[in-house]
């Protein structure tokens, strides 16, 4: 019996000629590994928790205790898992063309550790810590209790992007450039939802650029991709690069 996925004999060719790509990702990709996702209805991180109150400067500043445990909480939980097909297929498609970019929404590092090379984190990362007043990188081991910064004594806080806050620059900058120069862009396990990220590929749109979307629900993106591939990363994205 042929158990092979079918997916159109245009999008492979299309993927087959594809020298330059960007794949945006976002919490569905880290899903299958065991790392929660934000808007799933049962066991988003947003169906129990209010993100005002956890990813916004004003949360922090009401109750950083609170903040800083949830961050601990979920850094823990990410440092107890592993990168899965999904993150294992993207690292290695980077080996087979020219230049292949992630440009990722996620904050668990979990591309670098299935070993992607060219990740362009526009969320931050969580293992980092930051001086809550200058942003300065802050050198200190976890456990558990929330560092002040040696050098001004402010509260430490995670490395991450929060609500109203802006994305880093360079990351921004340089995930623009990537599309702008792509051959196809790939969204995958992201609700199009969050500002600026899902821009990114609706910019790719605009320049022609095909856009392939894998992720088990409809998103806003959807109508618009080249194709929407209605299934896990986890599943896909190893199949499809089988195919190619
Ligand atoms: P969301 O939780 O908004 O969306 C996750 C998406 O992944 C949904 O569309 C799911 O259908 C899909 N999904 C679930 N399991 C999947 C799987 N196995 N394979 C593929 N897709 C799957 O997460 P993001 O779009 O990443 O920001 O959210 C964007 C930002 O909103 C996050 O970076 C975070 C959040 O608030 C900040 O914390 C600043």
């Amino acid at each position: 019996m042929d158990t092979k996925m079918k997916f159109g004999e245009r999008l492979l060719d299309i993927l087959r000629g594809a020298d330059r790509i960007v794949a945006l990702t976002g919490a569905g990709v880290s899903a299958e590994s065991g790392v929660p996702t934000f808007r799933d209805a049962q066991q988003g991180l947003w169906a129990d928790e209010d993100p005002l109150q956890l990813a916004t400067p004003e949360g922090f500043e009401a109750n950083p205790a609170r903040v800083w445990e949830w961050y601990a909480w979920r850094r823990t939980l990410i440092n107890g898992v592993q990168p899965n097909p999904a993150h294992h297929a993207l690292a290695a498609w980077e080996h087979r063309v020219g230049s292949f970019t992630v440009v990722t929404q996620n904050v668990d590092g979990l591309h670098q550790k299935a070993g992607s090379r060219r990740v362009l984190e526009l969320h931050g990362n969580i293992h980092r810590t930051i001086c809550s007043r200058d942003w300065e990188l802050l050198a200190i081991k976890h456990d558990g209790s929330q560092p002040r910064c040696p050098r001004c004594g402010a509260l430490g806080r995670p490395d991450v992007v929060w609500f109203g806050e802006m994305l880093p620059v360079q990351a921004l900058n340089d995930a623009s450039a990537a599309i702008a120069q792509a051959d196809v862009v790939m969204s995958l396990g992201t609700s199009s939802l969050v500002q600026p990220a899902a821009s990114l590929p609706v910019k790719a749109l605009e320049l022609g650029i095909p856009v392939l979307e894998v992720n088990p629900q409809q998103t806003p993106l959807s109508a618009h991709a080249l194709v929407s591939l209605r299934g896990k990363a986890g599943d896909v994205l190893p199949e499809l690069l089988m195919q190619l």
